[in-house]
């Protein structure tokens, strides 16, 4: 019976942490309706994961004017990893799937 109570305790104590994980926000990438903007979306995924998680972007939403100017932000801190055509692509999916809300 103890036994029985340990692993239900384990078992709790599993969901909560991973129910916490969850909170922190998405880490997967949400599809774009617009099916065209898929390799924008790998290009987000493959750029935007090197300093931080995707989660760091998806847990923002933003006109496209702020997305501008943080995607060139990023941009200059790797110049030699992000291209100007990679911050058109990372704008044209980040403005379809995390633009303002307002
Ligand atoms: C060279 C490392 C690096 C890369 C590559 C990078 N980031 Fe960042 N990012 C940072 C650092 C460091 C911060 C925290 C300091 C700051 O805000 O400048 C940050 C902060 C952020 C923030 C929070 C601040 C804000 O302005 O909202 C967002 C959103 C973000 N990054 C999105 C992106 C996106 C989108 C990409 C891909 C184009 C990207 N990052 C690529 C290093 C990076």
């Amino acid at each position: 019976m103890k036994a029985i109570y340990r692993l239900s305790v384990m078992v709790a104590a599993v969901a909560t942490l991973w129910l916490a994980a969850c909170a922190l926000g998405p880490t997967i990438a949400p599809e774009p309706a617009d099916s065209a903007l898929k390799p924008a979306k790998a290009i987000f995924e493959a750029k935007c994961s090197v300093c931080h998680g995707i989660s760091r972007s998806l847990g923002k939403n933003k006109v496209p004017e702020e997305w501008r100017k943080t995607v060139t932000r990023m941009q200059k801190k790797a110049p030699d990893k992000i291209s100007d055509a990679d911050v058109k692509a990372i704008l044209a999916y980040l403005n379809a799937v995390q633009g303002s809300k307002k």
